[in-house]
């Protein structure tokens, strides 16, 4: 195909294009699944790439093709991974989980406090199954599925209509439906159908499922859908997103409107007067769940009234109006045969059992988490004994407990068949990497590496993160291309990844022997590489790998500083004050933060400033790290973190360096439809509509900064009766005064 010689796009007429344009379609299409599946590859990486360039030109030459280009990934993008991607109109969330009856209690009672609904009022929940299998998303338009989407990372999904579309639970049209109706709930597989695959893999010596749950997503991620059918899939509707009209207006109407539209909603769903009865459905489910024929792993509780629903609103990942009561963990008694440390990205050296495999909950597991080395002596996070104060040693027979998705962890120790001469584990002081002292800061749980660039496996590690899916993402490049990469010596950071192509593309290109590689994954990977050269100014900060930098703390502080420069001048700028911080008393600190979280800047306030009368420390400085760690999610942990990192002049030549590749997207300014977006008000005094924390929650999702004492950068103060000093301080700065009823017309929710 190579060789063929072709006419010039520009020189055909559009039938003649459209005709060649269909059968490339045809051909590259069955190429990725014979290539992605691994099962035969009938084209060569040359003649892939080539039929692959024909198309495009083709698409190129003729605007009219690009609309009928079903092979969308293969239009202006790499054909990286065999699904496309969805981003969800309203994102999938997680759970939060209740342990205990205890935590159940707590749960009912978060959400009264947060409505200000006393003890004696009504307030009903559902409980149903927590089915152990993947959340799905089904789109359906004017009664039409038109969409079938994964979880992925919550915010975008993979395209898996096409298998969706081969589950018999889930209904291809439905009547009398709203127009638009995002259906979500969880594919899962019976045990039954479990045994049957896996019986059949076993005789033509297939993929042998660990559980039903990896037997359900291996089988809905098939890129063959027809691969799909021949699985015996299910499908349980629990929940919606986007929606044209309310569906009803309690959770339990819902489920039972969508029960009528024809879906399979879970039998053992019902609705709960409080706790008490809650608690006793949960025990109900757990009795009947080794015949219920299906894996799950405990009751989720939602407040059934879905205009409290609405009110309660989210978290960051979870609803307010739900939670997982969890069934208890799963125990299996196994030796103890060694344990490893490893060293994660932020040098924090980790301890891991090695065991003797066992079974536990049907899946065998052979590594455990040991924490830290106080848990291994028997004191947990706050210094308290565990375990009876029984220390872990190589050899000794252990208790290992496995809840759901969570690492197994070691619960007991059974000292009468510990092995004579069986030695107190001594945690290392060295890193086992690199050789670099390991310390442990004053009132740290975790011993660190001090290696920093010069560790093989921080830097790994850190590397890992930058392409993880909540960073980079960069298809094809994952922690096993990330570890060859490095050993080859062509990428020791972050910037390094995006001269690979033009260092040692061509050397990539011929790799075809090594695991992997070949000329059309290295395009691939070319093409994925640069498609990230545009990113997020959020999932750059989280890609550095910075201490205390998560996802979330990531994306508010790009909300905050809106660019890079901005970003590392207010930092620079907020050194002084920050050094200062840490020269104050961190213990008194810590006890201080404990003793009263609803005080907490005040407190780390006070602290500071006595630290930061000892130092003499600039005013632009104290007022830049005042900045910093009073916006939205930002502490002072995190703050020094960062300014310690952005201080090390290898780690910030590094940033340098990376950010000379990058085009980085400003983050969406807060909605500007509304009039608080980008405001920072205090609520001061007795609020009678919400209480405080319902109060505060909608104005942040009206895009408010909502911030706990009077300043200049205030812009309004709602006060309620009994305001004080800061209805005096906000009069004395000339500052909008607002009632709450005056507030609440004002945003609209009156
Ligand atoms: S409700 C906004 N109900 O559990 C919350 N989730 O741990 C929507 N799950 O991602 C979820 N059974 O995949 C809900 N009856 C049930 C469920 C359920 C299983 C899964 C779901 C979710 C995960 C959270």
């Amino acid at each position: 195909m190579g060789q063929q010689e072709l006419t010039p796009p520009k020189e055909l007429s559009l039938e003649q294009a459209r005709e060649e344009f269909l059968a490339l379609q045809e051909q590259l299409a069955a190429a990725d699944q014979a290539y992605h599946q691994q099962d035969a590859p009938f084209l060569s990486d040359a003649d892939y790439d080539a039929a692959k360039r024909r198309y495009l030109d083709l698409i190129d030459a003729f605007a009219e093709l690009g609309a009928q280009a079903t092979q969308k990934d293969s239009v202006g993008a790499p054909v990286t991974s065999g699904f496309g991607k969805i981003q969800h109109v309203q994102r999938m969330l997680s759970l939060g989980n209740a342990f205990d009856d205890s935590d159940v209690a707590d749960f009912d009672r978060s959400i009264r406090n947060y409505l200000g609904l006393d003890n004696r009022a009504p307030l009903a929940f559902t409980a149903e199954p927590k089915i152990d299998g993947l959340s799905l998303s089904l789109r359906y338009e004017n009664g039409c599925l038109i969409q079938a989407a994964t979880r992925g990372d919550g915010t975008t999904g993979e395209n898996v209509t096409a298998n969706a579309c081969t589950i018999s639970d889930i209904p291809q049209q439905l009547i009398g439906a709203p127009e638009v109706l995002e259906v979500r709930g969880e594919v899962y597989m019976s045990h039954a159908d479990f045994a049957a695959l896996n019986a059949r893999h076993e005789e033509r010596g297939g993929k042998i499922f660990a559980n039903p749950r990896n037997a359900a997503a291996g089988s809905l991620r098939q890129l063959d859908a027809e691969k799909t059918r021949a699985r015996p899939l299910r499908f349980f509707a629990y929940s919606w997103g986007d929606l044209s009209a309310p569906l009803a207006q309690t959770q339990m109407q819902a489920i039972e409107r969508l029960a009528q539209l024809g879906f399979k909603t879970n039998p053992l769903t019902c609705l709960c007067s409080g706790v008490v009865d809650m608690i006793r459905h949960y025990r109900l489910i757990e009795e009947q769940r080794a015949t219920l024929g299906y894996d799950i792993d405990g009751v989720v509780y939602k407040v059934d009234d879905l205009a409290l629903q609405e009110r309660l609103g989210f978290r960051s990942t979870t609803p307010r109006w739900a939670i997982a009561h969890k069934f208890p963990a799963e125990l299996a008694w196994t030796r103890l045969e060694a344990i490893d440390i490893q060293v994660g990205r932020t040098g924090a050296l980790s301890p891991v059992a090695r065991l003797t495999p066992v079974t536990v909950g049907g899946v065998v597991v052979s590594n455990a988490t040991l924490h830290n080395e106080d848990y291994i002596t028997g004191l947990d996070s706050k210094g308290d004994v565990i375990r009876g104060g029984k220390d872990i040693r190589v050899g000794d027979w252990v208790q290992i407990y496995r809840a759901g998705d969570v690492i197994p962890k070691v619960a007991d120790v059974d000292l009468s068949k510990r092995p004579e001469g069986a030695e107190i584990f001594r945690f290392p002081e060295t890193c086992p990497e690199c050789g670099s002292p390991a310390v442990r800061e004053e009132g740290d749980a975790v011993r660190r590496c001090t290696g920093g660039v010069i560790c093989p496996a921080q830097v790994t590690e850190r590397l890992k993160h930058f392409v993880s899916r909540a960073a980079f993402d960069i298809e094809g490049l994952g922690a096993k291309q990330v570890e060859q990469f490095y050993s080859d010596g062509w990428v020791k950071e972050p910037a390094d990844i995006f001269d690979i192509k033009e260092k040692y593309g061509a050397g990539l290109q011929q790799l075809k022997n090594r695991e992997g590689w070949g000329e059309k994954s290295a395009t691939n990977l070319f093409m994925a590489i640069d498609e990230k050269r545009n990113i997020a100014f959020g999932r750059l900060i989280f890609s550095l790998g910075i201490r205390h930098t998560g996802e979330v703390a990531a994306k508010d502080l790009a909300q905050h500083y809106g660019d890079w420069d901005r970003l590392v001048t207010a930092l620079d700028q907020a050194r002084p004050a920050a050094l200062a911080h840490r020269t104050a008393d961190e213990a008194e600190e810590r006890e201080r933060l404990k003793a009263a979280a609803e005080d907490r800047r005040a407190r780390i306030t006070e602290t500071r400033a006595a630290a930061i009368a000892a130092c003499d420390v600039p005013a632009e400085a104290t007022a830049a790290w005042d900045d910093l760690i009073s916006a939205d999610g930002i502490g002072p942990a995190l703050g020094l973190s960062l300014s310690d990192a952005l201080a090390n002049t290898d780690e910030r030549a590094a940033f340098d360096r990376l950010l000379a590749h990058l085009t980085v997207i400003p983050p969406e300014a807060p909605s500007n439809d509304s009039p608080v977006a980008g405001k920072t008000v205090v609520f001061t005094g007795t609020l009678e509509k919400m209480t405080r924390a319902e109060a505060k929650a909608r104005a942040e999702a009206l895009g408010a900064k909502v911030a706990g004492s009077v300043s200049k950068k205030t812009d309004i103060l709602i006060a309620g009766p009994g305001a004080g000093s800061k209805a005096t301080k906000a009069a004395d700065l000339g500052i909008k005064v607002m009632g709450e009823d005056e507030w609440l017309a004002f945003v609209g929710s009156a």
